[in-house]
C-alpha cells in the first residue's frame, strides 16, 4: 500500500508552475509528484522532472484520444490527482470520468472571463490589456469536457496598470501561480 497521495502534472511548455509543484512537495511524507507527462517531447518541463527524478511520459495526439494507454499508466502509477500546468489539449471523457473531481487546471485571468479554446498564456495578457481591465488574476479550478469550465477550486486577484505591458501582466500572474498553486493542491489533497 503507498502511504503518499500521488500527483501527474501534465504540462506544454516552460514548466515554471511544474517545477514550483515539484519542489513543494519534494520532502512532503503526504504527497509526491509521480509523473510529469508532456505532449511535446522537447518541452523544458521534461528536463526539470528528470532533474528532481520524477518520471516522464511524452504522449502523442492519437494515443491520446483514441485509446486508454495513458490511463492505464496513471493507473498502474495509483495516481490520485491530475494537475495540469501550462497544458494546452483537452481532457478527453474517459479520463474525466476516470478522475472524477481529480483533475484540476490552473488559468492566468479569472474565469470566466478570458477563457476558453485559445485563451491560454500570452494570448489572454494581450486579450487584459486590449480590454484596458484595472484586474487580472489565477483561477484553479476542476476539468470537464469544456476549456475553462469546470467548478472554481481558488482565485487571486493583481492590479493591471495602466503602463502594463502584456509581458508585465504575465510576470504579475506568474507570480500568484508559483504562490498558490501548490498550496492549494496540498489543501485538496
Ligand atoms: C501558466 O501561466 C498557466 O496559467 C497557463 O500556461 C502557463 C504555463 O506556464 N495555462 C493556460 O493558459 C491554460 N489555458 P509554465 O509552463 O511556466 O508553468
Amino acid at each position: 500500500m503507498k502511504n503518499r497521495k500521488h500527483i501527474a502534472i501534465f504540462a506544454s511548455g516552460a514548466g515554471s508552475n511544474a517545477r514550483r509543484i515539484v519542489e513543494y512537495f519534494q520532502h512532503s511524507d503526504a504527497v509526491k509528484v509521480q509523473l510529469v507527462v508532456s505532449n511535446k517531447p522537447q518541452a523544458s518541463v521534461l528536463d526539470i522532472a528528470r532533474d528532481f527524478g520524477v518520471d516522464t511520459l511524452v504522449i502523442h495526439r492519437s494515443s491520446f484520444y483514441d485509446s486508454e494507454a495513458l490511463l492505464e499508466r496513471l493507473q498502474a502509477d495509483q495516481i490520485d490527482l491530475i494537475v495540469l500546468a501550462g497544458f494546452l489539449w483537452l481532457i478527453p471523457p474517459y479520463l474525466i470520468q476516470a478522475f472524477p473531481r481529480r483533475i484540476v487546471n490552473i488559468h492566468p485571468a479569472l474565469l470566466p472571463r478570458y477563457g476558453g479554446k485559445g485563451m491560454y498564456g500570452m494570448h489572454v495578457h494581450e486579450a487584459v490589456k486590449a480590454a484596458g481591465e484595472t484586474e487580472t488574476g489565477i483561477t484553479i479550478h476542476y476539468v470537464n469536457e469544456q476549456y475553462d469550465e469546470g467548478q472554481t477550486i481558488f482565485q487571486a486577484a493583481c492590479p493591471v496598470l495602466p503602463e502594463d505591458t502584456p509581458q508585465d501582466i504575465a510576470r504579475r500572474v506568474q507570480e500568484l501561480e508559483h504562490l498558490y498553486f501548490p498550496t492549494v493542491l496540498a489543501q485538496l489533497l
